[in-house]
């Protein structure tokens, strides 16, 4: 059977970045919680004129770059943070990149686990149309309220992923491990820009549903623990895949330590959460700085709030070998804010029944332009 995976991968995030030092300054936190406790360092924060689409037509663009716009006739666009209850956000990006009009767009929402429902389905495609590769972004911008505990853990990015026949990165493995409940641990109601969220509920419901996404996949065929070199998993902050590693130790009896976690959280200590992104942006960080993967089985922890999750696994494709670090550098080159600007920033809201525009401050390829009579209009700069 071909083997269906990802071809390529890339990130895109923001103009502007806060330093958990500076907002720990501000807090009264001890710092060493943020970069510690939470394992995080930094998070990404959109400029007025970015926004989900920017981030994953930025991202795509640069993917479709490399890789050429043949063969894509689908586009599936994963997102918690959706501009619109109606339009899909993936079709002001197909109208961004210039994708022709034979190509079916549409918007997949499931919390954080989006993007994984969105590349099943993407596989599914490819297998039965196996000449078609599916164009997958990801993209959200993690907010919650101001001096609330989830303030820390907020983020802002993108993944464009390209799912194929014959994939270059990674092969996706048939048997996956599914768990669904309906759990009020994380949720954002249609009038609120911020999410409710009970941390505490949080972390259990993330580590009860990996167990049980685990032992399903064991259920339906999946390798044995021993039989993965590598670990990745949804990363809202990163110590949480410390605590899913350990659970995941202590469920198996496997001694998993902490292997794989620093390499898998180099970009994510800097991002922050980007919900759907934020297991491929873990994905990319590993393959960016793992040398030696190729040839190596992932094992892939997908955790959506609310809560749905999926366990699974893939082998590294000869096309890794030649990765490097190469999102740093668009993370060393986001603006550093003050926590004035940042909350500022925070609080501002367009209100959709207006003619707005909004002003030019992103470098990213595309722009989020303003509203006018109650549509967004976007642009390439
Ligand atoms: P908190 O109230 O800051 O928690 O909330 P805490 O006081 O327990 O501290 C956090 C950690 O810092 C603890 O370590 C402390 O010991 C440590 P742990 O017990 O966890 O190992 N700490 C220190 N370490 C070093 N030096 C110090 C120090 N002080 C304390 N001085 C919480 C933390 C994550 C709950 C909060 O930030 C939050 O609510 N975040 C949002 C929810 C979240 O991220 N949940 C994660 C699981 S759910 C999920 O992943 C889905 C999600 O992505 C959404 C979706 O699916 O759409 C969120």
């Amino acid at each position: 059977m071909t083997a269906i995976g990802i071809h390529d991968l890339e990130l895109a995030s923001t103009h502007h970045v806060l330093d958990l030092g500076v907002l720990a300054e501000h807090t009264g936190v001890d710092p060493a919680k943020y970069r510690l406790g939470l394992g995080q360092d930094e998070f990404s924060v959109p400029a007025p004129d970015e926004d989900i689409v920017t981030m994953g037509a930025s991202a795509a663009l640069a993917l479709l770059e490399r890789t050429g716009t043949r063969g894509v006739r689908t586009l599936l666009f994963a997102t918690e943070s959706g501009i619109d209850h109606s339009k899909a956000a993936g079709v002001f990006v197909h109208q961004l990149l210039g994708l022709p009009p034979q190509v079916r767009v549409a918007e997949i929402k499931q919390a954080c686990y989006g993007a994984t429902a969105a590349i099943q389905a993407a596989v599914g495609i490819v297998q039965r149309h196996p000449d078609e590769r599916v164009l997958v972004i990801a993209s959200d911008v993690a907010r919650y309220a101001l001096d609330s505990p989830g303030e820390p853990t907020q983020g802002a990015g993108a993944a464009a992923i390209l799912v194929s026949a014959d994939p270059a990165l990674v092969e996706i493995e048939a048997a996956s491990g599914l768990f669904s409940e309906n759990v009020d641990d994380f949720w954002r109601p249609n009038d609120s820009s911020t999410a409710i969220v009970d941390g505490k509920l949080s972390i259990s419901a993330y580590l009860d549903a990996m167990t049980g996404a685990w032992d399903d996949l064991v259920a339906h065929g999946g390798p044995d623990i021993g039989a993965i070199d590598r670990l990745v998993y949804h990363q809202p902050y990163t110590k949480m895949a410390k605590k899913a590693q350990a659970r995941l130790a202590e469920h198996t009896g496997a001694e998993l330590g902490e292997a794989g976690l620093a390499e898998g959280a180099v970009y994510n200590r800097r991002i922050g959460n980007a919900y759907t992104a934020s297991l491929y942006a873990g994905v990319a960080s590993v393959l960016d700085h793992e040398p030696g993967l190729v040839g190596k089985r992932l094992g892939l922890f997908s955790y959506g709030s609310g809560s749905v999750s999926e366990f699974l696994t893939g082998v590294v494709r000869p096309g890794a070998a030649g990765r490097d670090d190469r999102f740093t550098a668009a993370l060393d080159a986001r603006v550093p804010l003050d926590v004035a600007a940042y909350r500022e920033l925070h609080a501002q809201q367009l209100p959709s029944a207006v003619d707005v525009e909004t002003p030019r401050v992103t470098e990213a390829p595309f722009r989020f332009a303003g509203i006018r009579g109650a549509s967004r209009r976007y642009e390439r700069r």
